[in-house]
């Protein structure tokens, strides 16, 4: 008979609370990367940037700074952990409250199979006890406040009743906001990328969760493209969370941090871009390749004249010798040539 799990009893201790910013960009692997937080944070100042998921156990065995590491201008920051340990767990949290982070998210919306072979991510959904034990550990071991990312449902396992005991176990460990990416996972047969867009959105079911448990902060995730759809939720929710959509349009987070209607210009765009190459310099003194940033750059210019030939001239530059910002620049040429 495999071993009883030991049950780990632990005083409450008050969480601390968020400091809700009107939107957040998503957690996104392979993404938000410090390089594309950098570059975000100049189309929205005050948006919080949460990070790509890290994996306790990659954290724990590996190089500290190259998982935490960030750069001021990212702040407000959030890190998000993977990981079903309550103590691996409260000590990656310690890190990351150590290395300046606002806040730990804990993943609970990541249905990949390595993460549901790790047993994190969506699959512990089906196990609020355990999240509850993660959530009090690291509430007990931070001074930060601790929060949870989850979707409504997994599999058959969708009903209202299912959702509100998770989250009534999770709020009651100390979990200070609520991430709810509206639509269930299915945790066979639908690879990452089919479980954001096949699920159908259920925002009704996590606005109950905002009605039924009020002490505690609820962010909406899925869908938004549109700053209208950002307006709507915002009224019904606490916080909004854009995932693709910031990453595939990063005009649409200035258009929101300015409540304005319309994209951002392509003059402004440009200018946003060549201060960010201050940035891009400096990391190359420091030994950095080109297209670790230059990947994030690419969709900026969609939509306008010359955009094309921008990203064809941006996805050349690895290959080629002693590429620098002064080849960014002639890429941007593309666009001055088509709007003089
Ligand atoms: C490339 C990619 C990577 C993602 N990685 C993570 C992750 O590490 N942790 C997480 O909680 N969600 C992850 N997600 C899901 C997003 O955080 C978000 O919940 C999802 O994309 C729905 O929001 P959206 O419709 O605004 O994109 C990822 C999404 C994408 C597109």
């Amino acid at each position: 008979m495999p071993p009883e799990r030991q049950t780990i009893t632990r005083v409450p201790c008050p969480t601390a609370p968020v400091a809700l910013a009107p939107v957040s960009v998503a957690p996104m692997m392979e993404w938000t990367d410090r390089h594309c937080r950098v570059l975000l944070r100049r189309f929205s100042p005050s948006a919080l940037l949460y990070t790509e998921m890290v994996t306790t156990r990659a954290l724990l065995s590996g190089d500290v700074e190259r998982f935490l590491g960030f750069d001021v201008s990212e702040q407000p920051l959030a890190l998000q952990l993977g990981g079903s340990d309550p103590e691996e767990l409260a000590r990656c949290a310690r890190l990351g409250a150590a290395a300046g982070y606002r806040e730990i998210n804990l993943n609970v919306g990541c249905p990949s199979p390595r993460v549901q072979k790790g047993a994190f991510g969506a699959c512990l959904m089906r196990e609020p006890t355990l999240v509850a034990e993660c959530v009090s550990a690291m509430v007990s071991a931070v001074p930060i406040p601790v929060t949870v990312k989850t979707r409504i449902g997994v599999d058959d396992e969708d009903s209202e009743a299912f959702l509100f005991a998770f989250v009534e176990a999770v709020n009651a460990a100390g979990n200070a906001a609520l991430v709810v990416h509206a639509r269930k996972a299915f945790l066979n047969g639908l690879s990452p990328a089919q479980n954001r867009n096949i699920p159908p959105l259920n925002y009704e079911r996590a606005e109950r969760v905002r009605t039924c448990f009020p002490s505690v902060p609820v962010i909406v995730n899925g869908g938004v493209t549109e700053r209208s759809q950002f307006n709507e939720l915002s009224a019904r929710f606490d916080s909004v969370m854009i995932g693709r959509a910031a990453y595939h349009n990063p005009a649409l987070l200035a258009d929101i941090e300015h409540a304005r209607d319309g994209s951002l210009s392509l003059a402004d765009r440009l200018s946003l871009l060549t201060e960010h190459l201050d940035y891009v310099d400096n990391k190359l003194r420091e030994g950095e390749r080109l297209h670790a940033m230059t990947r994030h750059m690419l969709a900026i210019f969609n939509g306008f004249p010359g955009a094309r030939a921008y990203r064809r001239a941006l996805s050349e530059l690895p290959r080629k010798d002693g590429a620098g910002t002064a080849d960014v620049l002639a890429a941007l040429d593309h666009l001055r040539d088509r709007a003089a």
